[in-house]
């Protein structure tokens, strides 16, 4: 299994002061931005798009070196936003594949573009989906909650789903060679991402647990300590 990886969800961050909330959240220990995009059509509820990315480049650092802006397309169709945000600094873009005509073309685009693949699995998807393309994917994102909106409980049916999806990411190392990250998304606090982690996920996706706790003095060091922890 990869090193964990904390992605925290810009989506419950404070958009009046999103440059300096990417910076702070990384300097307190956050390893990814995670960044959604919804469309009022593939989910309901409009967010952000690649202008809104290519300006809190210059504030996703860490100790100097650039953090990896993750980006999460809830949107439908997919392929002709891939192009847009490659160039406004995305470093990977996952996305659904119901929401995509040609689940390997649109993959397949995304690596064309320098940006590492992810497919989505939305609570009730079936992870058969993963079978044909596992081996273009550099990530794969379990939804938690039913994607378009921050703040919602885990669902945990997706504690069996981690497993599963486990034990066929670890044949598919065996077989091949080739890791993939297994990430979670939707309701990850620090009460659960335990029994997230023992599970099988690898890399953690969080907002409000993290946004919501702002502390005056300590920033979100706390909230990332504890999920960490
Ligand atoms: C849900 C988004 C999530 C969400 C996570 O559609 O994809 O990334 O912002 O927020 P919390 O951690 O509050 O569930
Ligand atoms: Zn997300």
């Amino acid at each position: 299994m990869q090193p964990p990886v904390i992605a925290p969800s810009i989506l419950s961050a404070d958009f009046a002061r999103l440059g300096e909330e990417v910076a702070r959240v990384l300097a307190d220990g956050a390893d990814w931005i995670h960044f959604d995009v919804m469309d009022n059509h593939y989910v309901p509820n409009l967010t952000i798009g690649p202008q809104v990315c290519e300006a809190i480049v210059p504030y996703a650092h860490r100790e100097g070196v650039p953090a990896p802006i993750d980006v999460h397309l809830m949107v439908e169709p997919v392929d002709a936003l891939v192009p847009l945000f490659a160039k406004a600094g995305a470093a990977g873009i996952s996305f659904h594949p119901e929401a995509s005509r040609h689940v390997h073309r649109t993959i397949a685009l995304i690596r064309d573009h320098g940006c590492r693949p992810g497919l989505v699995l939305n609570p009730a998807t079936p992870i058969d989906w993963l079978d044909d393309v596992l081996g273009n994917l550099d990530l794969v994102l379990l939804m938690s909650v039913n994607p378009g909106f921050g703040g919602q409980a885990f669902i945990p049916q997706t504690l069996p789903k981690i497993r599963r999806v486990r034990e066929r990411l670890d044949r598919h190392a065996a077989e091949t060679g080739h890791t993939l990250r297994l990430q979670v998304d939707g309701g990850v606090n620090a009460g659960n991402i335990g029994a997230i982690a023992a599970a099988g996920a690898d890399t953690f996706v969080a907002g409000s647990a993290i946004f919501g706790q702002r502390d005056a003095d300590s920033g979100y060091r706390t909230a990332m300590a504890s999920l960490r922890n």
